[in-house]
């Protein structure tokens, strides 16, 4: 995970001139397999047994993916598990046909067999991707990992680090609890589990030189958790958000919020002194753990760099449609400690109780789930103002496919790119963006749980 850019393009270039030869290898084509199986990972500590999980590629995370903004990403995705799976490309401004939606952009792909992924990545940033099938059980099994797009230039740190933040639910021996969508869980905050990993680790330890500047880009990949997050010895910026740069570095503020499906790139300054340790640490009600360390030893230089510049940004369509706003509503209920009206799941209506036999209990707009007809049919180049309003007792991670979203209203009147906006309790939450990308996209809490108990719904472009 931690590959070093400048290094990487030095040896690759040194042996492209020694050899002459640039002729795909073998192993470059063998590269190009995604493949979806069963695999024993050690995720606890060293003294208990490997846990059994769902992998891409054998290892928790799946494989780094690294293109240059613009280039091709091609895998060949091989499923060799028990279920139909699908791989989506979180984040990407993708073509329609390649975002891994079953039944609504292609066929899950069955045990045994195979499809194509070829699409452009048309935005440098921090990306991910994971199955969208069964979602709520395969991403808890272990499938996800980091997509990186990098931007053009001289990158300005020392050195990047992808870490995929997750969360486990294991018994006392380790294994994966297989209480997948549990009507307790999907009714309150979603699949919380109990051991808390980055890249597959607990607290892992990253040496670090004293004022080394580092890139951190930080993935959650949890099914539900919430992470709240301050560091230890490392001073920096919020460079980017959900892949997107900011258009001025933010310094660190004291807490971060992460929510499923969202990144934090960081540009950040080991300040910490040669013997001591910098950390990444998590909070939660009241307590503080770390989980990841950056053990110190040396000095990178004598003093540490001045502000970052803000990165390249990326080329996305202002906030000027064509024709007319697209205005949506989208009203959030359900859930435990919520009121949950009748509501229609697959045309029929019924009731909270009979909705919960069905274990389904969330609404938007009185509809549960996937419907024929899209929330909203837009045209193409059409502004969207889509205002969710969160009725329910918990907080919801809405992501949109296919496109990024700038929230309105609030301090900064016009907020980041983003594409998955993390909604509090009773929180309403309005967004905007130009429909630029023809087709059908899902928007969706990425509370996994929540999103297959109710809470997904889809517009289309075109
Ligand atoms: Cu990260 Cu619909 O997904
Ligand atoms: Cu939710």
């Amino acid at each position: 995970m931690a590959l070093d850019r400048r290094q990487f393009g030095l040896g690759a270039a040194a042996f492209l001139g020694a050899s002459g030869l640039c002729l795909p290898s073998r192993a470059e084509e063998e590269l190009a397999v995604l493949r979806a199986a069963k695999g024993l990972v050690r995720i606890a500590p060293d003294d208990y047994a490997p846990t059994e999980l769902w992998t891409y590629g054998g290892v928790v995370p799946g494989p780094e993916i690294r293109v240059m903004r613009g280039k091709t990403v091609r895998r060949r995705f091989i499923n060799n598990l028990p279920q139909p799976s699908t791989v989506h490309w979180h984040g990407i401004r993708i073509e329609n046909a390649m975002d891994g939606v079953p039944d609504l952009t292609q066929a899950a792909v069955a045990p045994g067999a195979q499809f194509d992924y070829a699409f452009t990545a048309p935005d440098a940033g921090t990306y991910w991707y994971h199955p969208h099938n069964r979602t709520w059980e395969q991403l808890a099994r272990g499938l996800s990992g980091i997509l990186i797009v990098e931007e053009e230039g001289d990158p300005p740190y020392d050195r990047e680090l992808g870490l995929a933040l997750d969360d486990w639910r294991l018994d006392r021996e380790a294994r994966l609890h297989e209480s997948f969508g549990a009507p307790m869980d999907r009714s309150h905050a979603g699949r919380i589990g109990n051991w808390v990993t980055v890249n597959g680790r607990p607290e892992p330890r990253y040496p670090a030189k004293r004022f080394e500047r580092l890139r951190l880009r930080l993935v959650n990949t949890a099914t539900a958790r919430v992470f709240t997050l301050r560091v230890k010895g490392l001073s920096g910026w919020i460079v980017a958000l959900d892949g997107q740069p900011l258009e001025h570095p933010r310094t660190l503020p004291e807490h971060m919020t992460l929510a499923p499906a969202q990144r934090i790139d960081l540009i950040a300054d080991i300040t910490a002194s040669a013997g001591e340790e910098a950390l990444i640490a998590s909070e939660e009600r009241g307590q503080t753990y770390a989980v990841t360390s950056f053990p110190v030893s040396d000095t990178a230089r004598d003093d540490p760099l001045g502000p970052p510049e803000a990165l390249p940004a990326n080329d996305l369509p202002p906030l000027n449609g064509k024709g007319d706003v697209a205005s949506v509503d989208l009203v959030m209920e359900g859930g435990a400690m919520g009121r949950m009206p009748a509501a229609t799941l697959n045309g029929e209506t019924l009731d909270a109780r009979a909705l919960a036999q069905r274990n389904q209990f969330w609404a938007f707009n009185g509809v549960v789930g996937m419907t024929k007809t899209p929330l909203v049919k837009v045209d193409i180049g059409q502004l969207v103002r889509l205002r969710m309003e969160n009725r329910t007792g918990w907080p919801h991670a809405m992501h949109l496919h296919g496109h990024h979203f700038r929230k309105l209203g609030g301090v900064e009147g016009v907020g980041p790119w983003r594409d998955t906006e993390l909604v509090a309790r009773g929180e309403t939450a309005e967004i905007a963006f130009v429909a630029d990308n023809p087709g059908k996209w899902l928007l969706h809490c990425h509370m996994v749980d929540h999103a297959d108990s109710g809470m997904m719904t889809w517009i289309e472009v075109g």
